[in-house]
């Protein structure tokens, strides 16, 4: 029996007189790759800024890790262990590769800003420790020869994969990906399947993803949640998803194309 790490129960969010996400409710197993789709405006970037605590809920609950997360700030959601990339990747442009990794775990090492200050062993201990998972981190999305480079000097697609690897700086247990594939190229989007199946072997993951290229979330996730205008208009495995009336009305179209790539 699989064991639940987000569920959702009537979330609700509206600005103004606009319901951006209307009483949704889905949970996500331990280990699945979960897909978020639907069409722009349908809700999905306002639903990870909901779970991940960026915006709060007008309604609703949502647990992660059987706690009522509601409330509580981004950074202490992150400390649970969800970490997160954005639609528009955000990168501190002006740091190199590496600082980008090291400054969240920095954040979140438990050592003092006196020891720090000061230079003391335990702390010059966890920076080489730190600095390690660092590079490790960028030698498995293929940066790690980029190290010392501005990350502003990055084409997009690594920029993307620096930001999934200052996400994994956190050991998160549930990884939120916004369109991770958007603004890569044909062979790219045909390796980020790999590649995020291959980090959640290794770093025992749990992936909710939004992504708009409908080849890609269809091979990739063991589940789909389907958003249109704000509400869940179906979800199940893409099989079902695919082929249900509703979602190929409002999303597929006849072809099953994606509206955009
Ligand atoms: N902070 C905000 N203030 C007002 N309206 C907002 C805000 N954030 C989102 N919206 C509106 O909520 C709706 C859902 O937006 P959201 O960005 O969640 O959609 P999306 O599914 O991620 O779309 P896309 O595929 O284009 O990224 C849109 O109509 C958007 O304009
Ligand atoms: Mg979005």
């Amino acid at each position: 029996m699989s064991e639940t790490i987000l569920q959702l129960d009537g979330v609700s969010r509206s600005f103004g007189g606009l319901m951006a996400v209307g009483d949704v409710s889905f949970s996500v197993q331990a280990g699945e790759i979960f897909g978020l789709i639907g069409p722009n405006g349908a809700g999905k970037t306002t639903l990870f800024n909901l779970v991940s605590g960026i915006t709060p809920v007008s309604a609703g609950r949502i647990g992660f890790l059987g706690r009522d997360i509601l409330g509580l700030a981004p950074h202490k959601v992150a400390g649970m262990g969800m970490a997160r990339t954005f639609q528009n990747i955000r990168l501190f442009a002006g740091m190199s590769v590496l600082d980008n990794v090291r400054a969240p775990m920095q954040a979140f090492s438990r050592t003092g800003f006196f020891s720090d200050l000061l230079g003391l062993p335990a702390s010059r201990a966890q920076e080489a420790q730190i600095m390690a998972t660092a590079m490790d981190l960028l030698n498995l999305v293929g940066l790690g020869a980029k190290a010392r480079a501005a990350a502003s000097s990055l084409p997009y697609g690594e920029r993307r994969r620096l930001e999934i690897a200052r996400a994994l700086a956190l050991r998160p247990k549930l990884l939120l990906l916004d369109e991770p594939a958007a603004g890569l190229n044909l062979a790219e989007k045909a390796e980020l399947s790999d590649f995020i199946r291959d980090l959640r072997s290794r770093f025992d993951l749990t992936v909710l993803i939004i992504e708009h290229h409908v080849p890609l979330v269809m091979g990739l996730c063991d589940r789909l949640a389907v958003l249109n205008f704000g509400r869940l208009i179906c979800q199940g495995r893409p099989e079902e998803v695919r082929c249900d009336k509703s979602v190929i009305d409002a999303y597929l179209g006849d072809s099953h194309a994606a509206p955009r790539t």
